[in-house]
């Protein structure tokens, strides 16, 4: 069982135990409305938080990175695109579409979806169907393919897989449809220009909604996951949410996550609210402990409320070996 911080008031860690949340404690929501009322306080910034930099602006995050158990010469560019939160006005699918034509000017090797593909906040105008989503997303290019993962937004927008508890959920089965590969709680080999690695996949660790708030049950399995791998080559892993990686073992070279969207907003390499119960310890970027590796992209959209502050949408490129 998960307590998450996306969108409710509790903080707590995934046993389940409290990290000093409390009623009095500022919650996300909370954080989100004092911000916005600050931004009303002048209209430059406000226009700049919450339509400018969510909704127009772009950047390409770069790290290049040699992975600890990687295979020399094996070289990789891997475009990341993470919680692309479609919804109008502020991610039509033409964004969406626009950001596809720049991941594929990069000549990726690879591209990895990482989850949370619709919006859910109050100021959506329409809906996006994950079917349009599935579909745009087959025009990205990349000779090795395009994977997908489950978010939480993905489980949480899919009434009847929260109902009967498991999956395959809509959008997973909407890219899957459009022969996008959805990694879930698997991992498949992969070879460039002869050279092996594995990609794998875990599904979201606060995917089902208890009734209580703030409390989820997980779909992850990471046990099975790795099981799967039978061979001594890199293994990339994929992981929605990046509290797993507290659970990931030195064998795995590189984790990748999203979710946490930098915080949405970032002063000084900091982020007042982020989603995960280690706070800003991988809220964003490259991170490394005790010789494991885990990227964190900022991601593309929104939860909560539509604002972005020091922490434009990115497409996340990976140069790795
Ligand atoms: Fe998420």
């Amino acid at each position: 069982m998960f307590r998450s911080t996306d969108s409710h008031d509790t903080a707590a860690r995934p046993d389940g135990r409290d990290i000093g949340g409390s009623k009095d404690r500022l919650t996300r929501r909370g954080f989100f409305r004092w911000f916005g009322d600050l931004m009303l306080a002048g209209a430059a910034p406000t226009g700049y938080a919450f339509a400018i930099e969510p909704g127009f602006r772009l950047r390409i995050q770069r790290h290049a990175i040699i992975p600890p158990n990687w295979t020399k010469g094996l070289k990789l560019k891997v475009v990341c695109l993470a919680d692309p939160h479609l919804g109008e006005p502020y991610m039509p699918l033409s964004r969406w579409e626009k950001i596809i034509r720049i991941a594929n000017d990069l000549k990726p090797d690879l591209v990895l979806l990482l989850g949370d593909y619709t919006a859910s906040h109050r100021f959506v105008t329409r809906h996006v169907p994950v079917e349009d989503i599935a579909r745009a997303s087959t025009r990205l290019e990349a000779p090795l393919g395009v994977y997908t993962i489950n978010g939480n937004h993905d489980w949480w927008s899919d009434e009847e897989a929260q109902r009967r508890g498991f999956g395959p959920i809509a959008s997973q089965e909407a890219f899957e449809n459009n022969g996008i590969r959805a990694l879930v709680n698997e991992a498949e080999r992969l070879e460039k220009d002869g050279v092996p690695f594995w990609l794998s996949g875990t599904d979201s660790l606060v995917a089902i909604k208890t009734g209580r708030p703030g409390v989820y049950n997980g779909r992850d399995d990471l046990t099975a996951t790795l099981s799967g791998i039978t061979d001594d080559a890199p293994v990339i892993h994929m992981a929605h949410e990046p509290d797993l990686f507290m659970n990931i073992p030195k064998r795995v070279s590189l984790t990748v996550s999203g979710h946490t969207h930098g915080g949405q907003v970032r002063l000084f390499g900091y982020s007042p609210m982020v989603p995960s119960s280690y706070g800003n310890r991988f809220a964003w970027g490259h991170i490394i402990e005790d010789g494991r590796h885990l990227v964190v992209s900022g991601g593309l959209g929104c939860s909560i409320m539509p604002v972005r502050f020091g922490m434009p949408p990115e497409i996340t490129l990976l140069e790795l070996g």
